[in-house]
């Protein structure tokens, strides 16, 4: 049976953890907050000491429970970036809680209205809206948390804030979101944007999202914290599916980083593409289905040895080619599997 790692466990904990809490607030039930820190403690120090394991967790999709899951991975993405940001201590897992309730406004509000496949309407959108204000408004009112909870309330109020001054709730565009505000808008965009389902959009690419999020930085994020999250994150952040110049299809493990590892990540090998593909890069997304066609299952699931595509032979060439990504929702590839039984 395999291992579970301190950093799966910390995962898991804090993903029953949080349903459970959004649970019992919605039934009007005393709120859990000690149970939750601990479990965020945890997962605050496996950013720490296995950074790589929590980031493939995250880029997991699937499987149901899309909301508990979003809260466990916003607070993974921004636990990462708060590391990377200097953050150490208490105000890490001040951060790591604030993450995991910056939705908390949400609880009571219908499920559907987040999960589907279509954009919620005008009247939906505009209770959507109220999440921030109910979210301080019930933090203030919870008791469990801490007298020293003002970081979780601030993020739950300012989450969807930019800097330009637009976003809501409206404010006076000089007064900027608190630094957990700016780190967490980017992690709940990133996460919100690559998964089906949450707030009614069809799933992006992870490298397309990081394109758009990048194309779109001035007013919407704080640049420097933008900066540090697309490094850690690299041209295809784990959980990309890439096709290789010799038609091998891909899973994006480790990427980011300074070196040559930002745009060559660390791969495992899922599948063999038989058939030529035209456009994998910027086609029409209704096209790419065809790169699940007569897919050969040549790779064990999980899928093959890892490679690192930053490898040169003799000659100081490249091993491996990438040619570019593909869209993992429109495969029938396993890219779960690679993703969890990853090992180097
Ligand atoms: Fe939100
Ligand atoms: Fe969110």
């Amino acid at each position: 049976m395999p291992k579970i790692t301190d950093a799966a466990g910390a995962y898991a904990r804090t993903f029953i953890r949080v349903k459970r809490l959004f649970e019992d607030v919605a039934a009007g039930q005393p709120a859990e907050f000690r149970g939750l820190k601990r479990a965020v403690l945890s997962l605050a120090e496996a950013a720490r000491a296995d950074e790589g394991r929590l980031l493939r967790l995250a880029a997991v999709r699937g499987y149901g429970d899309e909301l508990p899951r979003h809260y466990t991975n916003v607070c993974v993405l921004s636990l990462c970036t708060g590391k990377r940001a200097g953050l150490s201590g208490r105000r890490l897992v001040h951060l790591g809680m604030a993450a995991l309730l910056h939705d908390i406004g949400r609880s009571g509000m219908p499920d559907d209205l987040f999960i589907g496949n279509s954009e919620p309407d005008d009247q939906a959108l505009e209770l959507l809206n109220t999440h921030p204000v109910t979210g301080f408004d019930l933090l203030l009112r919870l008791r469990g948390l801490e007298d020293d909870a003002v970081p979780e309330m601030l993020v739950a109020y300012e989450h969807h804030m930019n800097p330009d001054g637009t976003g809501y709730p409206p404010r006076k565009a000089e007064r900027q979101p608190d630094v957990f505000s700016r780190i967490v808008r980017i992690a709940d965009n990133y996460d919100s944007s690559t998964s089906s389902g949450v707030y009614g959009k069809l799933a992006l690419r992870p490298d397309k999202a990081l394109e758009l999020m990048r194309k779109r930085s001035a007013g919407y994020y704080d640049l420097e914290l933008l900066g540090a999250f697309a490094r850690m994150m690299g041209v295809y952040p784990v959980g990309s599916l890439l096709l290789l110049s010799d038609l091998t299809a891909c899973v994006v493990c480790e990427s980011g980083g300074e070196g040559e590892g930002y745009a060559r990540p660390v791969v495992r090998p899922v599948a063999k593409v038989p058939v030529p593909v035209d456009e994998p890069e910027g086609g029409e997304e209704g096209s790419s289905a065809e790169y699940g066609e007569g897919v050969e299952d040549e790779f064990p699931v999980g899928g093959g040895p890892p490679e690192d595509l930053s490898e040169r032979d003799a000659s100081g060439r490249y091993v491996r080619n990438i040619t570019g990504a593909l869209d993992p929702s429109l495969c029938r590839m396993n890219v779960t599997a690679a993703l969890l039984n990853f090992q180097l």
